[in-house]
Formats: structure tokens, C-alpha cells, sequence
């Protein structure tokens, strides 16, 4: 992959975005599920503006705090965390410590470049109105208590995702299921959707082949087949085409290319 990749708004981020601001809407706790590789991190990731969130609250000294900030760090409201796949203990800690940080560049930036008069909060939750944490499935129900505990002290809402069937584990636990307003699942692509990304957002998945490299509509009916709409499936089965025209020195994809490439990969193939 020599291109850089970038996110497609789908029709499932769209729905999902929605899910995000009702969420956000009516402070409550929203449930997300969807199978694994169709989007849910790198969805929560964009509509929380994380890589760039990421970078500004890494900051290694007092000094840097909020330099590289620019307005987009006022408008951001959604932290974003990815519960630990052990020792889960320190999660509300961490929690706090990224909302702090986040608070703190915000604050920093209203006062180095904004020239404002500004007050620093002690409260981790100021300026957040949604949190977002992934790999719920990880979570035992101690640490599921403390999440809700975290809602319940503070006024934000806050979203979980995890993988389908986690909605019936958390019915298991009444206190936080009755806290749970939305549950949204997050579907895979719909054939004409992934036929058009396929057609016209080439580019934006970061691959080098292009559209004429296609023999014919048959190969591109088959990728479609193979990956049955799945996004992490669609990014690995062209990885292994452009290998394999690479290395037969071939410039068209055809038939037998993505078939060869199918058979290269240990994913998701029925
Ligand atoms: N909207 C998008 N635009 C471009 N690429 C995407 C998009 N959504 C997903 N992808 C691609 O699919 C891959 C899998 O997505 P992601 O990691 O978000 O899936 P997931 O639903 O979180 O899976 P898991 O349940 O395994 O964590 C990404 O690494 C990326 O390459
Ligand atoms: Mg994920």
C-alpha cells in the first residue's frame, strides 16, 4: 500500500454519527455493536477527531502544552479510549488523565493563542459530552460497574462498542442495562455501496490500482462476493492483488487474480 488511506464516510458512519449526537443528545449511555473489521474503531476514532486528539494531549513538557493546537481542539467534545485487554483496574484513572489532558491543551490554547483570560479545571469531565470506549467485550462486570459509576457522577454520555451479542451479556447486569438509551449495530457494507466505493473512492483506500486495471465487471463482482461488504476484508483482499500482479507482473486485474488472492488469505472466506 503506497498511498495514504482515508476514511470513507460511509452510510454506516453516517448512521453512525447520528447514533453519536442522540447520544450526546440526551446524555445517554449508547450500545454499539457490529462484527469485527466493518469500521467500528476507525468510525469512533473519526467522528471524535482521535489521531489528531492523540497527538495534541502526548505532550511531553509544560511547554508544549497546546502549541501544535489549532481551533479544531475547541470544537472537540468526545474522548476516546480502548478498554485494556488486561488489568483493567486503572481504567477510570485513565479515563480522567486523557480528559484532563484534553482540558488542560484546550485551556492552553485559549490562552497562548487566543489571548484569553482563562481558569484551569480540576474537573476532568469539563469540555467532554461523550465518551467512547472500545473492546467492551474485554471487560469484566467490575469494570462495567465502574463505567457506569463514571456516568453517573458526571454529565456526559457515553458509548460502548463491542461485538454483537455483548448487547445480551450487558442485559445480564440490570443497573447499567437500565442506563442504556440507544443500541445501534453497526452493519457491514451494502453491495451497491461497496460497488461504488469500489468505482469512485478508489483512491481513498490507498491502493495503487486503479479502476482500468479491472478486466472486466466479473472480477469486480467477485471481490464484492468475497468480501460481503466488510471493510478490514476489502483492505487485506487488495493487499494480496497488488502482490500478486506484482509479482506475476501483471497489470489487469482479472478473475483468476482475485480468486488467486482469495486463496492467500486466512480471513473470512466461506
Ligand atoms: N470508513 C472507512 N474508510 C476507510 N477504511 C475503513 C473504513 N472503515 C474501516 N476501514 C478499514 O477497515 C479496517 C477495519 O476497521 P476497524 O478496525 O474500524 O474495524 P472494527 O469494526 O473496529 O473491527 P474489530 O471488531 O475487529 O475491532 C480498518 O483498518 C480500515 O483499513
Ligand atoms: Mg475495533
Amino acid at each position: 500500500m503506497n498511498k495514504p488511506k482515508k476514511f470513507i464516510e460511509t452510510k454506516e458512519y453516517k448512521r453512525f454519527a447520528e447514533f453519536c449526537d442522540a447520544c450526546i443528545k440526551y446524555k445517554y449511555i449508547g450500545i454499539c455493536y457490529g462484527l469485527p473489521g466493518v469500521g467500528k474503531t476507525l468510525s469512533s476514532r473519526y467522528y471524535s477527531n482521535w489521531d489528531y486528539i492523540e497527538k495534541q494531549i502526548a505532550y511531553k513538557r509544560a511547554d508544549d502544552i497546546g502549541i501544535h493546537a489549532d481551533s479544531r481542539i475547541l470544537n472537540s467534545r468526545t474522548l476516546f479510549y480502548t478498554a485494556p485487554a488486561v488489568k483493567a483496574t486503572k481504567m477510570t484513572s485513565d479515563i480522567t488523565l486523557l480528559g484532563s489532558k484534553f482540558g488542560v491543551v484546550k485551556t492552553s490554547y485559549k490562552a497562548k493563542f487566543l489571548n484569553q483570560e482563562v481558569k484551569y479545571s480540576m474537573d476532568w469531565a469539563e469540555g467532554i459530552d461523550l465518551v467512547i470506549v472500545d473492546e467492551i467485550d474485554r471487560l469484566k462486570m467490575q469494570n462495567l460497574e465502574q463505567l457506569r459509576d463514571m456516568y453517573d457522577r458526571n454529565d456526559i454520555a457515553m458509548i460502548l462498542i463491542g461485538m454483537p451479542g455483548i448487547e445480551k451479556r450487558l442485559a445480564r447486569y440490570p443497573q447499567l442495562y437500565s442506563r442504556i438509551g440507544f443500541a445501534h449495530e453497526f452493519d457491514k457494507l451494502s453491495k451497491d455501496e461497496t460497488h461504488h466505493i469500489l468505482q469512485y473512492k478508489w483512491e481513498e483506500l490507498g491502493f495503487s490500482i486503479k479502476m482500468e486495471d479491472f478486466s472486466d465487471y466479473e472480477a469486480i463482482s467477485s471481490i464484492i462476493r468475497i468480501t460481503g461488504g466488510n471493510f478490514r476484508l476489502i483492505q487485506r483482499l487488495f493487499s494480496q492483488i497488488e502482490r500478486i500482479l506484482e509479482i506475476n507482473q501483471l497489470d489487469t486485474i482479472t478473475t483468476e487474480v482475485v480468486e488467486a488472492a482469495r486463496d492467500s488469505l486466512v480471513i473470512g472466506i466461506k
